[in-house]
């Protein structure tokens, strides 16, 4: 079979794409269901239905787009990301997976390759945790990682539901519904940036993964006493953000005293109440993001950072009060995924790391419910969830190319 990728066209849908944003030029900003969001999906769909996909969306707003295979009986193929973004992001991040996913599709149909199970092309909702706080719920409700009601659960900054805000955004079916049945996939893929400087650095054109990490956070709220910046006086203080910021550095802390590389966590969101200058900060709300490679070590580190909390607690006189959000276990990806992926790359020629994800991706949690795997792109300086995150044209196509040729197999 020798395809080819229509490159230009690739990269011009990836522009295209880029346009639908909140942010100035090159700076994308798309958080799910706002509408921005909801005209780059539109977007998406029309490009989709153009290459003559079947599309259907879920209660969710995960869009599934389907080229029918020979046996529509047959348990079908899956590749596909996200193309949300949280604020102040790049072009690539999940959207090198949608549309690389669909030019990898439309190379097959211009080979004239007809294949024997159905090949989805998923767009994830909500992979994100910008909005809800919490990453991945399109593919935890896939996966039955999350129950509709725990998803219900979570609410945005405005206090507004998931099943509200999906509502109004036109998906109203019932979330008990997203769920697929095990063995609906049969395989699925992947396509993703690095995300990081591996390959950039080992001049090597492409990542296949073997595991990925498993994530974790927290919402963590602090209450202490405000008052006046003036008339209190230092002993005086239950000052909720100076205990905010002895409690970063001891998750920073924590993460650094693991003994291992692959312990990260960071607090990406800090928001202090009533944030006037002469006014001692009464109330924090923080994040914890915590990732790691092995669970149990991941899980070490989160007891260390809910013991410091209850030490800085009692010797500011603040309250603390952590609330988990998510502890994910990691993932393997699976051999026959790998093993297709990387014929591909050997037949052209192309070279390749295997390597681990740091970051989460959807594919976490389709990898509970279908053998899974994941193509990393290289990206310049491993920047990403930046503006200046970049991936070059030729290495993008390199990635569809490999990415058709799996799908091909694993459809035959
Ligand atoms: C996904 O965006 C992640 O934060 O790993
Ligand atoms: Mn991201
Ligand atoms: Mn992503």
């Amino acid at each position: 079979m020798k395809l080819e990728i229509d490159q230009r066209r690739l990269n011009s849908e990836l522009e295209t794409l880029a346009t639908f944003s909140d942010a100035e030029p090159p700076t994308v900003t798309r958080i799910v269901f706002t509408p921005t969001d909801l005209k780059a999906r539109a977007w998406v769909i029309s490009r989709c239905e153009e290459a003559g996909l079947a599309v259907r969306q879920d209660a969710i707003g995960n869009i599934f787009a389907r080229w029918n295979g020979a046996d529509p009986t047959a348990p079908a193929v899956g590749t596909g990301s996200h193309i949300d973004a949280i604020p102040n992001a790049g072009k690539y991040d999940g959207v090198v997976g949608v549309l690389g996913g669909l030019e990898a599709i439309r190379a097959l149909q211009r080979n004239g390759f007809r294949p024997k199970s159905s090949i989805d092309l998923l767009v994830f909702a909500t992979e994100e945790p910008t909005r809800f706080g919490i990453g991945c719920l399109g593919s935890r409700l896939l996966s039955g990682t999350f129950s509709a009601e725990t998803a219900t659960k979570f609410k945005d900054r405005d206090g507004e539901s998931v099943d509200e805000v999906r509502k109004r955004a036109g998906f109203s079916g019932k979330l008990g519904d997203v769920k697929l049945p095990k063995g609906y996939y049969k395989a699925f893929v992947e396509l993703h940036i690095e995300q990081g400087p591996l390959l950039e650095q080992a001049k090597t054109s492409l990542g296949i993964v073997k595991n990925i990490a498993a994530p974790a956070s927290l919402r963590i709220a602090i209450e202490g006493a405000g008052g006046h910046a003036g008339g209190v006086l230092m002993p005086n203080r239950k000052d909720a953000l100076c205990a905010a910021a002895e409690l970063i550095l001891a998750v920073e802390n924590a993460a650094r005293s693991s003994g291992a590389v692959d312990t990260v966590a960071t607090v990406g969101v800090c928001d202090v109440f009533p944030g006037a200058v002469n006014s001692i900060p009464s109330r924090v709300k923080m994040t914890v993001d915590l990732r790691d490679t092995e669970l149990a070590r991941r899980d070490g580190v989160m007891k260390a950072i809910e013991r410091a909390a209850q030490h800085i607690s009692a010797k500011r006189h603040v309250s603390i009060q952590p609330e988990l959000l998510n502890a994910d276990a990691p993932a393997d990806c699976a051999p026959e995924v790998r093993g297709a992926l990387a014929e591909s790359c050997r037949k052209h020629g192309f070279s390749f790391l295997e390597m681990v994800s740091r970051a989460y991706h959807d594919s976490l949690f389709i990898s509970r419910i279908a053998p899974t795997g994941m193509l990393f792109i290289p990206c310049r300086n491993g920047y990403s969830h930046r503006p200046d995150e970049y991936a070059a044209p030729e290495d993008i196509g390199r990635g569809a190319l490999v990415l058709a040729e799996s799908l091909a197999k694993l459809s035959s």
